[in-house]
């Protein structure tokens, strides 16, 4: 070895030792001094959609029971004034990765195209991102778990209306208790956002005799989101 090489080495070697004396063992696996892992991220630091998406491919918060399950993350424009939330992805929506694409969803989108919505003006999303097992309700431990990542979708899509699909959506996003006739036909306010609550697509399709009340809570939908809108009727 040349004189220089061993120089090198010497000098190197000091180095390590001396950040060794300040820093402490580096953690190999975090690349942190003192062994100290870097905090995990969080859905408040996501700044933008892609961002958030990917964190909820790799967290574990937001998994149910069920093994193996695709991420529903969301579909729609993601500058949508009008967020849509349901409950939970079914059979159908975990196969394709997208929200209410079965029976439920094919009611949606004509429930939407009746009051001029086109399903890629508006952005879709679940309480949970995840396929329950059987289509089971989620269980409270589920929408805790899943509710900060929703909060920050909302955060960032930034609607200035939120329609809640059901009382599992409503009753999670709300804090609140209470059936679904209390909870709609009005606008309640949420992230200070206007918030309107119908009956799920599911339940529509079990019991045609609440599609007038729906009809009703979506028209009151589309008129608050012209007027917001700056369209006047
Ligand atoms: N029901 C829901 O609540 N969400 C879906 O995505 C599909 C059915």
């Amino acid at each position: 070895m040349s004189e220089k090489t061993q120089r090198l080495i010497d000098e190197i070697s000091q180095f390590l030792a001396e950040e060794r004396r300040l820093f402490g063992e580096w953690d190999t696996m975090s690349a942190n001094p003192r062994g100290q892992s870097s905090p995990p991220l969080q859905p408040g630091d996501c700044s933008s959609l892609e961002e958030l998406r990917k964190l909820c491919e790799t967290t574990d918060d937001l998994k149910t029971d069920l093994e193996n399950t695709r991420l529903v993350f969301g579909v729609g424009s993601p500058k949508a004034d009008l967020m849509v939330i349901g409950e939970a992805p079914g059979y159908h929506e975990d196969k394709q990765g997208e929200p209410f694409v079965g029976k439920a969803g094919q009611l949606l989108n004509k429930i939407l195209k009746a009051i001029k919505f086109e399903r890629e003006e508006v952005y879709i999303a679940n309480i949970l991102k995840h396929r329950p097992p059987e289509n089971r309700d989620p269980s409270g431990s589920e929408r805790e778990r899943s509710l900060p990542y929703l909060c920050r979708q909302i955060e960032l899509i930034d609607p200035k209306i939120i329609l809640c699909l059901g009382r599992v959506s409503a009753t999670t996003l709300l804090g609140i208790d209470e059936s679904l006739s209390r909870m709609r036909g009005k606008f309640h306010s949420y992230m200070d956002r206007d918030l309107a609550v119908t009956y799920h697509p599911a339940a529509l399709l079990r019991n045609p005799q609440w599609k007038r009340a729906a009809w009703e809570d979506v028209q009151m939908v589309r008129k608050r989101y012209d007027q917001l809108r700056g369209k006047t009727h």
